[in-house]
């Protein structure tokens, strides 16, 4: 049975490509993709960061690779897929696409710039990783496409309107793109987590809102970015090829709770 889950979920062979891996839930996620076998590339912002992690886990005896990308610069993007597929010496199967940042304002506050700032990363940035992955992706007929949205863009919340809107339009295009990439060996679904441990979490605990939202969740406590393992490899590995449009919260009930 164990040999038998191993194999469902290993990605020996495979090339991961993670958008915002130098810190939180990427970073972690970049290493449990390692773990199962996968050729990863770490992708982000901040080179020295992910270098130096690509470089911890390349001591460990994985496979993995830094590159420079700013999903807010166009055309750092083709140039992260050259720079991975030159390292791996061949295509980008699974995409972990999970660069964001958050912004909490009052929507009466929010300013123009800081809304094409959440919109230009969250969502657009998001959408441009994901298309270039699909059309490289399209060449080989298969892979994996998991965008990482939140179950913010599944119910309103205030205090987020740009940040949510953008989740919600990454969840519908997941959708979308489920649909129209199916026939061409591609599946494409979306995690939404809820609040986790993170960088983007402690600007959270700095607001106050932590000890508010902890009462909402049944499981009485927030995310690890560990327990997003599970459900990376099962869309990430062939345990997951017959899911596609999947959209799967992950935030111990949180979102089936109003208390
Ligand atoms: N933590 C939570 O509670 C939570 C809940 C729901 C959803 N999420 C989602 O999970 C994802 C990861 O969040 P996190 O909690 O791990 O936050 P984090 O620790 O702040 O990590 C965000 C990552 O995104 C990268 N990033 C930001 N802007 C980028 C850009 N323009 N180009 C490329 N990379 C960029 C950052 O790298 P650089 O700064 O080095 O570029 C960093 O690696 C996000 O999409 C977030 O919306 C998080």
């Amino acid at each position: 049975m164990v040999a038998l889950a191993e194999e469902l979920f290993s990605l020996k062979g495979r090339v991961a490509f993670v958008s915002g891996a130098s810190s939180g839930l990427g970073l972690h996620l970049a290493g449990t993709l390692a773990r199962a076998g996968a050729s990863v590339v770490l992708a982000a912002r901040r080179v020295d960061k992910v270098s130096a992690a690509a470089a911890e886990l390349t001591a460990q005896g994985h496979r993995a690779h830094a590159v420079a990308l700013d999903v807010t610069r166009s055309e750092t993007i083709p140039a992260a897929f050259d720079a991975a597929e030159e390292a791996c010496g061949k295509p980008v199967d699974v995409l972990l696409n999970n660069a964001g940042i958050v912004y909490a304002s009052k929507f009466l506050q929010q300013e123009e710039a800081e809304v094409s700032r959440i919109l230009d990363t969250n969502f657009k940035g998001a959408f441009l990783v994901a298309q270039e992955t699909a059309r490289r992706m399209a060449k080989i007929k298969q892979g994996s496409i998991i965008n990482v949205a939140s179950t913010a863009g599944l119910r309103a919340a205030g205090m987020m309107s740009s940040y949510a809107a953008a989740k919600a339009g990454l969840i519908h295009l997941t959708k979308i793109m489920a649909l129209e990439l199916a026939g061409r060996g591609i599946r494409v679904n979306v995690i939404c987590p809820g609040n986790f441990e993170t960088d983007m979490h402690d600007l959270f605990v700095s607001s106050g809102m932590d000890k508010t939202v902890l009462e909402r969740i049944p499981q009485r406590r927030f995310g690890k970015p560990q327990d997003l393992d599970g459900v990376t490899l099962l869309l990430a590995s062939d345990a997951g090829r017959y899911m596609t449009g999947a959209v799967i919260a992950v935030d111990g009930g949180q979102s089936l709770s109003w208390m």
